[in-house]
């Protein structure tokens, strides 16, 4: 495995290399140099106090032996019969594992067979749709099948719903004892519902260390179990997140690329109207991080309020799409639509796989030039050929480069990605950690189902304007 730093690329965004209205200069990204200073030491300060235990995912030996143990024991105890891992979770509690797995398995994991993966399938129930769950009733033997029921809380309504239809429908098939020793809860070492309910029925559990939020755990047992039993090499990806951590530990703007791509997203966003923030990655197996980056993003700078108390509506929009499909259904807005985007293209030096284009149609003009190429020659030149595109229509772009797919480097990458995020919030003013928006929609939830607690939310919600007909068309 090549242990290797990942590229950032910042040229494409500075002003004597972009004509754009939407350019920064290095003087500009220069002028926040205190100001990274200043950051960097409320972060270290409230790092070494523990108050961003993120920063120490990284190195937590104790917690990735007992992934590593507690995951032997379940595939030992299981042996032939581990045919799948249900991972039930939602938000944070699924987006970074989905986007692990993706990035680090085979393309069609799921569909090899047995021989090959050797490891047992993996499927997400995120949505709380009752078409997709019965689906997985369909596909899943309760007794191959293993639940990872992650949630921080244990409160969140859709992986709760959704335990509560695995837990009756594997009972009634397996028996409370079985099911119970095929149950791994991910959740709060101390707090909440879900806790109270594994010290109630004994399921086997893993520790969201206190103070990490969702959106960060992906280095945690969120990301680090259902990827430990899908075959990942956890050191090597704690290793590339430990060698990030030392790359960001610098609060030299110009040489950490953590501050600095937020400096960028901050400046052009808050001086230049650049709202949107598309993730681009030119890899299928990198197509997911764009899924984790978008709730990271979001759910961290898209606030109201600034620490100091006043409305800021803070956050740009983050997009995602994927290079080369999205070049044949976004680039043409991209390009020509308003300049209110930044773009990042997330690409891979070399990838695992080679393929020859074979000569089939020499003498046909327009397919003739195809031949003789490898496939990974016509991505990396269509990559280039769009930031170019982009560059030439003044739409400013960062290039992150992987010098190949694996552990480490993926580790990299989320880590660059979560240091980027906290210090962003500190350019904002704003609490990067917490999630109030979320809160709203999940209250009104509560009180329509009637939970206790929440009746004045139903009221609300009852009382909610009925709808016009006359605004509504039908055949
Ligand atoms: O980032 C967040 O805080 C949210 O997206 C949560 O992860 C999500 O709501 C799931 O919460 P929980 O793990 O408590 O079920």
């Amino acid at each position: 495995m090549l242990k290797k730093s990942i590229l950032y690329d910042y040229n494409n965004v500075l002003a004597d290399k972009l004509d754009s209205p939407i350019s920064i200069t290095l003087e500009e990204i220069e002028s926040y140099k205190d100001k990274a200073i200043e950051i960097h030491k409320t972060l270290t300060a409230r790092r070494k106090k523990g108050e961003l235990p993120f920063y120490n995912l990284p190195y937590q030996k104790q917690e990735l032996d007992r992934i590593k143990k507690l995951g032997d024991t379940i595939t030992k105890e299981m042996g032939e019969r581990f045919e799948n891992l249900l991972v039930i979770g939602i938000g944070g509690s699924s987006l970074g594992g989905i986007a692990l797995i993706k990035a680090l398995t085979h393309p069609f994991y799921n569909l090899l067979p047995n021989a090959d993966r050797k490891t047992p399938r993996v499927f997400y129930a995120e949505n709380i749709d009752a078409d997709e769950i019965k689906g997985l009733f369909d596909i899943l033997d309760p007794e191959k099948t293993v639940v990872n029921i992650i949630s921080k809380s244990g409160t969140t309504a859709e992986p709760m719903a959704n335990f509560l239809l695995f837990q009756k429908y594997m009972t009634e098939k397996i028996g409370e004892e079985n099911f119970k020793k095929q149950v791994v809860a991910t959740t709060d070492p101390k707090k909440g519902t879900m806790r109270q309910i594994v010290t109630d029925f004994g399921f086997r559990t893993l520790n969201i260390p206190e103070g990490v939020g969702g959106r960060f755990s992906v280095l945690t047992p969120v990301g680090l179990f259902p990827g430990y039993l899908a075959g990942i090499d956890l050191d090597a990806l704690l290793e590339g997140a430990a060698f990030m951590d030392e790359l960001t530990k610098t609060d030299d703007l110009l040489k950490n690329p953590a501050y600095i791509n937020a400096v960028i997203h901050y400046h052009l966003h808050v001086h230049r109207g650049v709202n949107n923030a598309v993730l681009m990655p030119y890899s299928v197996a990198l197509s997911l991080i764009s899924d984790w980056y978008r709730q990271l993003l979001a759910e961290s700078l898209g606030k109201k309020w600034a620490l100091t108390g006043e409305v800021v509506y803070a956050g740009q929009t983050p997009i995602k799409a994927v290079g080369a499909i999205d070049q044949h259904s976004q680039v043409q807005l991209y390009r020509e639509g308003p300049f209110d985007k930044i773009f990042t293209i997330l690409s891979v030096e070399n990838l695992n796989n080679f393929l020859n284009l074979p000569s089939l149609y020499e003498k046909y003009e327009g397919l003739s030039y195809l031949g003789g190429h490898t496939i990974n020659e016509l991505f990396n030149a269509e990559k280039k050929a769009t930031i170019l595109a982009l560059t030439k229509s003044g739409r400013p772009s960062i290039e992150i480069t992987l010098p190949e797919i694996n552990p480490h480097t993926i580790g990299q990458v989320f880590y660059l990605y979560e240091v980027q995020t906290v210090f962003a919030g500190y350019l904002y003013n704003i609490n990067s950690l917490d999630q109030p928006g979320v809160e709203a929609g999940k209250q009104y939830t509560y009180g329509m189902l009637g939970r206790k607690g929440f009746e004045d939310m139903k009221k609300e919600a009852d009382s909610f304007p009925a709808k016009d007909e006359k605004f509504i068309i039908k055949g």
